[in-house]
């Protein structure tokens, strides 16, 4: 399973920058290096889509992509391994990348700016069907993790939530113990394990947003 095609549209910084909102949306949000933008590659299936950052704070806007719009994409990454199903996803949908929450280095302006355009964002947004919120599994929940669950209950968002856990690799000892606390922190969520580095959770991701946003 991999993305046909992904179009960058827009770093957006206000609402009124957004495309139109015909095509089904899905944001990936989450702290600051929790590896939002590497799961928005290893999940379109391609190497560069979004940037990836050893130093927290990278994506500062909201990055959109608009996948599957186009007929062929030649710059499919090559590293991308079929995996087998007998499902190959063909419909168009969008999909954001979020700049991470409680990076502490940014100034507070602008971070109330930006928490005042994501809570907007959540509970506006006509075509947002679903939000992944990544937890890295390495870390576990914090306390900007709670903040976001907050945030997002606050909003006035009705879609879907997928907890998105990273960094699953294959050396990583606490995955369980951080997959059991977050169970408990949100026992109705549908929660997705994932290692970009590895490749991991992949097509289990597709399915979860398979027939939310991915028609
Ligand atoms: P911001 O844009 O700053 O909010 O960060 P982000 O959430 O987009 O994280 P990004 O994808 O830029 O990754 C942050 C760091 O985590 C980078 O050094 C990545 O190489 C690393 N990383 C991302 N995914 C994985 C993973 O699956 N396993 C491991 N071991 N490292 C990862
Ligand atoms: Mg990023």
């Amino acid at each position: 399973i991999f993305a046909r095609s992904v179009r960058f549209i827009v770093g957006a910084v206000s609402s009124k920058q957004l495309p139109s909102t015909e095509v089904k949306e899905v944001a990936f949000v989450g702290r600051s290096n929790v590896g939002k933008s590497s799961l928005v590659n290893m999940f379109l299936g391609r190497t560069k889509a979004a940037y990836v950052s050893k130093k927290p704070g990278k994506t500062r806007q909201f990055n959109v992509f608009d996948v599957n719009s186009a007929s062929v994409d030649s710059r499919r990454a090559s590293s991308v391994v079929e995996e087998s199903s007998p499902w190959s996803p063909s419909g168009r949908f969008r999909l954001v990348d979020v700049p991470g929450s409680g990076y502490a280095k940014v100034s507070e302006s602008y971070r109330d700016e930006w928490k005042v355009f994501l809570r907007e964002y959540l509970g506006t947004r006509d075509n947002l069907e679903a939000v992944c919120h990544l937890v890295d599994s390495r870390v576990g929940l914090q306390k900007t993790d709670l903040e976001l669950f907050e945030l997002i209950g606050e909003s006035g968002f009705a879609g879907d939530v997928i907890i998105v856990l990273t960094k699953v690799d294959k050396k990583s000892a606490r995955a369980a113990e951080v997959l059991a606390a977050v169970r408990q922190a949100a026992p109705a969520a549908r929660v997705v394990s994932t290692s970009s580095k590895e490749g991991i959770g992949r097509a289990a991701l597709w399915r979860a947003l398979k027939g939310v946003v991915v028609p």
